[in-house]
């Protein structure tokens, strides 16, 4: 008799449900002490969690929010490019640290004229230009205050340009915040103007907007813009999608495809990261060592990990494949080295989001734990007495119907649908609000293991397998539970 040539692998395939994080002993004062950041790529989170690429779940409200919140925002890609290109550019023109067209003054001007910019405008510091637009001098509160002469004019009031620090560029594109930080804290000057090589204003940046770029948990790039990744496919206009993606100077491209053991998802890796390695290129989805290999190999900074494991997801039931997703990020982060992974798919609870992580997950994506918000699209409707919004996964028929007529997508060969065409999330309010309660949970859960941060959590976490009676245990039991 011979075997079967097909194998089996001996290990048993774990899901949250089935484990528990075992607490240790915790030198944790207060919550508070806990980092919860993570650097994916280049873009620096206080809060690991990035919302799924689903056109129920991120448009440019939930990416903003995301973003405000110390988290990253994909724009889903089941729009045509103009319409994913403008959803990007909302997010980035949402908070600005650069006054780019500040309210100037010339040297003509009286105190008095001065005196009506300030009364309309609210600010009590100008600039001063010359016809051309360039910096002659600038013009603050203290420089005019006890002045009772309402007719000085300007130039005998301001300090003039070769006494000004002023920052100097080849143009705002080489504008980086924590230049133009330290020379405000250096200099302990209230305003820096940023000017070109023959002296012409650029914009402004003030010590006070500084301060609070300084206080916020908030993702923000170089420019002290909100962080944004946008999500592409593999085929089609995939590249041209990508390019204008970086025009539009979004942070992350996600390559957002159902498998990623794909040559051709390897392929697209390469392509993005030689083209614009200044972003930070996210792909997936594998589920295995072999799966994160390939593409560290292929030189993707940040891997997506989950087969099947998601809320609307029939991929399992349809194929056959997948891995349990607790295994799935156990596997993957034993190979990742310094590579991150987002464990996407499959989390219902902060519970679940704090055992992906103590598994080795940098991040989680989130689909269903942020639809249903105030910041996802879509209206909220009444079903059966319940305020619900649509939820629908991007790969189900339906998906595939409404992407086909949006896009023109001409699809040689149209695939076997792999998620559910019609659901609704409950409604849940604000999306601040559910993510300040994920953020408290969070740093529970790593106070109960003693760790001050996400390295910590992975060093220090263990786990224990646990039975259908001991699942029952962890739930609400033995009362009537009315909130
Ligand atoms: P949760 O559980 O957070 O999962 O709602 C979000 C993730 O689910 C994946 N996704 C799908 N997977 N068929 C699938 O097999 C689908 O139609 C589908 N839609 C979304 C995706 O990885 C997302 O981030």
């Amino acid at each position: 008799m011979s075997l079967p040539s097909a194998k089996l692998v001996e290990e048993t395939g774990l899901s949250f449900d089935d484990i528990l994080i075992i607490p240790k002993s915790s030198e944790i004062e207060t919550r508070a002490d806990v980092d919860l950041s993570v650097q994916l790529g280049s873009i620096r989170l206080s809060l690991p969690i990035v919302s799924a690429p689903m056109d129920a779940v991120t448009g440019h409200r939930m990416a903003q929010a995301m973003a405000e919140c110390g988290g990253l925002g994909i724009i889903h890609r089941f729009a045509s490019i103009d319409e994913q290109i403008s959803e990007v550019k909302k997010v980035k023109r949402a908070r600005n640290v650069v006054i780019l067209k500040p309210v100037v003054a010339n040297e003509k001007h009286t105190l008095h004229e001065i005196k009506n910019l300030e009364e309309q405008y609210g600010i009590h510091s100008f600039p001063v230009v010359n016809n051309e637009g360039k910096l002659v001098g600038l013009l603050t509160r203290s420089d005019y205050i006890l002045e009772e002469n309402l007719t000085t004019k300007v130039a005998d009031l301001m300090t003039p340009a070769s006494q000004v620090k002023m920052l100097e560029l080849k143009s705002m594109d080489s504008f980086d915040i924590n230049l133009a930080r330290s020379i405000i804290k250096e200099s302990k000057i209230k305003i820096l103007p940023i000017v070109d090589s023959t002296g012409a204003l650029l914009g402004l940046v003030t010590r006070r907007d500084i301060i609070e770029l300084s206080n916020t948990k908030a993702t923000v790039d170089a420019k002290g813009r909100l962080c944004v990744g946008a999500a592409v496919g593999i085929r089609h206009d995939w590249l041209e999608r990508a390019g204008q993606l970086a025009d539009a100077e979004v942070d992350a491209i996600c390559i957002d495809v159902a498998n990623g053991y794909l040559k051709r998802v390897r392929e697209c890796v390469r392509r993005l990261k030689n083209e614009y390695q200044h972003l930070t290129i996210i792909a997936g989805n594998v589920a295995t060592q072999e799966g994160v290999l390939s593409l560290i190999e292929s030189g993707v900074d940040v891997v997506k990990v989950g087969i099947g494991p998601g809320s609307v997801c029939t991929t399992r039931v349809v194929t056959g494949v997948g891995v349990p997703q607790a295994t799935a990020i156990y596997w993957s982060a034993s190979v990742k080295g310094d590579k991150k992974i987002i464990a996407d798919g499959g989390c219902r609870t902060s519970g679940d989001i704090a055992k992906a992580l103590a598994l080795g997950g940098d991040s989680v994506m989130l689909g269903s734990m942020l639809a249903g918000t105030d910041e996802s699209p879509g209206d909220v409707l009444v079903v059966n007495n319940r305020r619900v919004k649509s939820f629908r996964g991007m790969a189900s028929a339906f998906a595939f119907r409404d992407k086909k007529e949006k896009l023109k997508d001409s699809v040689e060969f149209e695939p076997t649908p792999e998620g559910v065409s019609i659901g609704f999330s409950d409604y849940k309010g604000s999306v601040k609000e559910v993510l300040v309660s994920i953020e408290k949970a969070l740093r529970s859960a790593f106070s109960y293991v003693g760790a001050h941060n996400l390295d910590e959590f992975h060093k220090r976490s263990q786990f224990i397998k646990i039975t259908q009676s001991a699942i029952k245990e962890s739930h609400p039991h033995s009362v009537t539970v009315i909130g």
